[in-house]
């Protein structure tokens, strides 16, 4: 379970694979925020984990020792990349390849 003074991570790109990571980092009880382009898409990419943190809590999959309603909660988007990374302790970034 992560320490509440070891700050946040950051998941740039937040689509299927950002999503994932975002969902395993709240399993571990580490802040995230999830920064995009696309406001539309962080938007959607919020709501997605929510269903999944559900479906997966539903079929008794779910990781870490927090609920499907405490691990969403752990996650917020950012459309301000300068907000999005201050204080971040961890980076991740999953955008496309160009
Ligand atoms: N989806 C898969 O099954 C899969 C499997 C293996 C590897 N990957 C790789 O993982 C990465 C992410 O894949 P994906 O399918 O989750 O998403 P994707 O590649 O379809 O979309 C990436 C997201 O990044 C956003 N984005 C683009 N440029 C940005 C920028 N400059 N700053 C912030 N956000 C930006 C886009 O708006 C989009 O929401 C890609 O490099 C992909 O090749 C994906």
């Amino acid at each position: 379970m992560a320490s509440l003074a070891a700050g946040g991570v950051v998941i740039i790109g937040s689509k299927l694979i950002g999503g994932s990571w975002a969902m395993l980092f709240a399993s571990g009880g580490f802040k995230v925020k999830h920064y995009d382009i696309e406001q539309e898409q962080i938007m959607n990419a919020l709501e997605n984990i929510r269903k999944e943190l559900k479906r997966l809590e539903q079929a008794d999959s779910l990781k870490g020792s927090l609920s499907a309603e405490q691990q969403p909660s752990l996650i917020s988007g950012c459309s301000n990349i300068t907000e999005a990374v201050e204080g971040a302790m961890h980076i991740q970034t999953l955008l496309p390849h160009q």
